[in-house]
């Protein structure tokens, strides 16, 4: 008998005491929201949304008419929800409260809603990544700094993949676990419980146009696996590059590897280029969850304390043995 997110949610509900029934809603109604953005970028080409929407977002990027759609899609979809305080976006330079009045226990929500842009006008994979913090300040107004807790405090944590199929993998704390969309019923169905990431690999993932900018830890990683069976590895590796995080991730939980955005020498990624709040931290619980590990090279991800919304971090996460490595050569330049 197949499980769906529904009834995932109302065991987990059941027996984890963890968190109460109103994170499950919420999370149910994001997964909704996820739903109603794969019909947008389903039927984009045939309603003339695609492309770009003519103005900058906060990052510095231009938006597409998509990122936009995304966006007001999560807003509409999760602004009544009254254990919802407060959400901040990507695409929003500022966190915006929602109607409810304050009450204990609420949350903050953060998203990408939809993260690999850049391949929406070519069909390949988009999605959106969410996170979810609890509010620290159960009586005043929610404000930014609410936000600007470390990815540990993540209670939930989770991304939808527009691909050939629609995915919802998500985690709790308890595990990650995938969801396929089954478009008929319009129901997420369990189809892969409890992702594992082996801790070895020979498949590596990084933007290897900005080779000329990366530090030496990073290049020497990368070209021992490029010397494959002549180099110290001693094995040869396959790279994988979709140029959207949610696709390299979903095929490192699916079969291990490791995926790279690193911080390099141009002033524009000093810090790399993956948003920390609504990227990285996401992304770093699911892969932990799932036995990976994820870090800066210099400390695990999860760990940073966050000083601003949109700040960025370098990202090294997947297989375990790789980010060991990883970490080694960045301790031991
Ligand atoms: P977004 O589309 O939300 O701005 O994120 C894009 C990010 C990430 O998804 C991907 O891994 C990376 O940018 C790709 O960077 P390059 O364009 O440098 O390959
Ligand atoms: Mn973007
Ligand atoms: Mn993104
Ligand atoms: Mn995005």
């Amino acid at each position: 008998m197949s499980i769906n997110l529904s009834t995932f949610i109302a065991t987990e509900c059941a027996s984890d005491d963890r968190h109460p029934v109103a994170l499950y809603q919420l999370i149910h109604q994001v997964a909704m929201c996820c739903r109603d953005i794969a019909a947008a970028v389903d039927r984009s080409a045939l309603v003339g949304t695609t492309g770009s929407a003519g103005v900058d977002n906060v990052q510095g990027e231009e938006q597409k008419k998509l990122d936009i759609i995304a966006n007001d899609l999560m807003m509409e979809g999760t602004q009544t929800h009254t254990a919802l305080a407060a959400v901040a976006s990507e695409e929003m330079a500022r966190i915006s409260r929602t109607s409810q009045e304050r009450t204990a226990g609420q949350y903050l929500l953060l998203f990408d809603p939809l993260d690999g842009s850049s391949n929406v006008d070519i069909n390949a994979p988009v999605g959106t990544i969410f996170s979810i913090l609890k509010c620290p300040s159960a009586r005043a107004p929610a404000t930014e700094a609410d936000f600007l807790q470390p990815g540990s405090e993540q209670v939930c944590a989770g991304y939808a993949i527009y691909g050939p199929a629609t995915m919802l993998v998500l985690t709790t704390g308890d595990g990650t676990h995938g969801f396929t969309l089954e478009r008929d019923s319009g129901e997420f169905v369990l189809t892969h419980p409890r992702m594992s990431i082996p801790a070895r690999t020979r498949e590596f993932a990084i933007n290897t146009a900005n080779t000329r900018h990366w530090e030496s830890p990073v290049k020497r990683y990368v070209q021992e696996c490029m010397a494959g069976t002549n180099g110290p590895r001693q094995q040869d590796f396959n790279m994988r590059w979709v140029a959207a995080m949610v696709a390299d991730v979903h095929r490192i939980l699916l079969r291990g590897g490791v995926f790279l955005y690193p911080q390099d020498a141009r002033e524009v990624s000093r810090f790399g280029k993956l948003r920390l709040l609504y990227e990285a931290n996401p992304m770093s619980m699911l892969v932990e969850q799932a036995g990976g590990m994820s870090s800066t090279g210099q400390q695990r991800v999860l760990e940073i304390q966050p000083h601003a919304l949109h700040q960025r971090t370098p990202v090294m996460l997947g297989s375990r043995e790789e980010v060991e490595r990883l970490e080694n050569y960045h301790h031991h330049v």
